[in-house]
C-alpha cells in the first residue's frame, strides 16, 4: 500500500470505535495524521500505551466548533469525517465540519455515510447522512462516501434486558458489517497511491451475507447458551415499548425506523465493495462474534 507522502490525514471521531481502528491502521502504514478528539485523554494509543508515531492531536469541542475545527484541519490534505452522535443538530454539526474543512484548505473528504442514504429513506438517520453527502458534493472538495450498513456490534445492542430483540423488522434482512472492515476500506481508500482513484465514488460496505433478526438472535442464542430470540412488534408497539426511556421523539424515531428500514429492505443488499477494495471477503457476523467475545459477553449473564 502506498503512503500519503506529505499529506496529513485528519481522523475525526478518533476516540471512537471506527476512528481508533483507522488511526492504528494509518499509523502502521506510516501515514501522517491529525487525531481530532474531544477529550485528549481518549486519543488512540499504541497497544503498549505509547503515542501513535507521526500523529498530532487536535482537541475540539464538537463539530459545530467551527474555529476549533478549522484549526484542527490546518495543514491537512484529507479529512476522514466520522458521522457524529445522533441528535437534533447532527446535520448542522456535520455541515459545520465540512465548511471548516473547506475554509482550512482541505482538498478531500472521506465521509462515513449510511446504507441507502436518501432524502426519503425509511431510516430517518439515513436522511441526515444524505443531507451531509449533498453538502459535501456542493462544497467543491474531492469526496468519497463509505455507506456503512449496520455494524455487527449494533446488532448485539438490540438485545433487551430480557434477552429479546423486539422491533417491527418483519422478516427483513440486514447485511451488517464489522468496524474492522470499514477501517480496512478507509485505509485502502485514504492511502491509495492512484491519485483521484476514489474521487466521486460511493461504496456500500456490508458483510458477506444478509440475515434476519431472528437468525441473528439464533446465532447469539447458540453462542451464549441463553434463549435469546426475536419478537415482532407493530410500529405502534415499538413506540409504546420505548416510551419508558423518555427520549426525544426524533431519537425514538431513529430507533424504531432502524427496524422498519430492515423490514422495507433498505439494509438487505449485500455488496462486494469490501472485498473489491481490500482483496478479501468481508467478515461475517459470526466471525465478528468470534473476534470480539468481550463485546457480547454481557449477553450470557442476562436473565431472560
Ligand atoms: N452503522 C451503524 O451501525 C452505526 C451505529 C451507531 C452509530 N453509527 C454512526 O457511526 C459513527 C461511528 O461509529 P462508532 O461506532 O465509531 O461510534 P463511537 O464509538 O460512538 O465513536 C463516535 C466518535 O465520534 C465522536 N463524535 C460524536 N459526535 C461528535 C460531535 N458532534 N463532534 C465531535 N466528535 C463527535 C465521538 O467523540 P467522543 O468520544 O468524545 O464522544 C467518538 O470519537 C457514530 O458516531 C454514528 O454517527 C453507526
Amino acid at each position: 500500500m502506498a503512503r500519503l507522502g506529505d499529506d496529513v490525514v485528519a481522523v475525526t471521531g478518533a476516540s471512537g470505535r471506527l476512528g481508533t481502528r483507522l488511526a492504528l491502521r494509518l499509523a502502521a502504514e506510516g501515514a501522517r495524521q491529525r487525531l481530532v478528539v474531544r477529550d485528549p485523554g481518549r486519543a488512540p494509543r499504541l497497544p503498549d500505551g505509547g503515542p501513535l508515531p507521526d500523529a498530532t492531536t487536535a482537541v475540539v469541542g464538537s463539530y459545530a466548533d467551527v474555529a476549533g475545527m478549522r484549526q484542527a484541519f490546518d495543514g491537512v490534505g484529507t479529512v476522514f469525517l466520522v458521522s457524529g452522535r445522533e441528535g437534533p443538530d447532527r446535520v448542522t454539526q456535520h455541515l459545520a465540519a465540512v465548511d471548516a474543512a473547506a475554509a482550512a484548505g482541505v482538498e478531500r473528504i472521506v465521509y462515513t455515510s449510511f446504507a441507502g442514504a436518501s432524502a426519503d429513506a425509511v431510516f430517518t438517520l439515513a436522511r441526515d447522512h444524505f443531507a451531509t453527502e449533498q453538502h459535501i458534493r456542493r462544497s467543491g472538495l474531492r469526496w468519497t462516501f463509505l455507506r456503512d450498513n449496520l455494524y455487527h456490534h449494533a446488532i448485539t445492542t438490540f438485545v433487551g434486558q430480557d434477552g429479546v430483540i423486539r422491533g417491527p423488522a418483519a422478516s427483513g434482512r440486514v447485511a451488517s458489517v464489522s468496524h474492522d472492515d470499514v477501517a480496512d476500506v478507509a485505509t485502502a481508500v485514504l492511502l491509495d497511491e492512484r491519485e483521484h482513484a476514489h474521487d466521486a465514488r460511493t461504496y456500500d460496505l456490508t458483510g458477506p451475507t444478509a440475515m434476519t433478526l431472528a437468525e441473528a438472535a439464533a446465532v447469539l442464542a447458540d453462542l451464549t447458551g441463553r434463549p435469546l430470540r426475536y419478537e415482532e412488534e407493530t410500529v405502534e408497539q415499538a413506540y409504546a415499548s420505548r416510551e419508558r426511556y423518555h427520549a426525544p421523539r426524533a431519537e425514538v424515531e431513529g430507533w424504531v425506523t432502524t427496524y422498519t428500514a430492515i423490514a422495507a429492505g433498505e439494509l438487505e443488499t449485500v455488496s462486494g465493495d469490501v472485498e473489491r477494495l481490500v482483496g478479501r471477503p468481508a467478515r461475517s457476523f459470526a466471525q465478528w462474534l468470534d473476534d470480539y467475545p468481550d463485546q457480547w459477553a454481557h449477553l450470557r449473564a442476562q436473565k431472560p
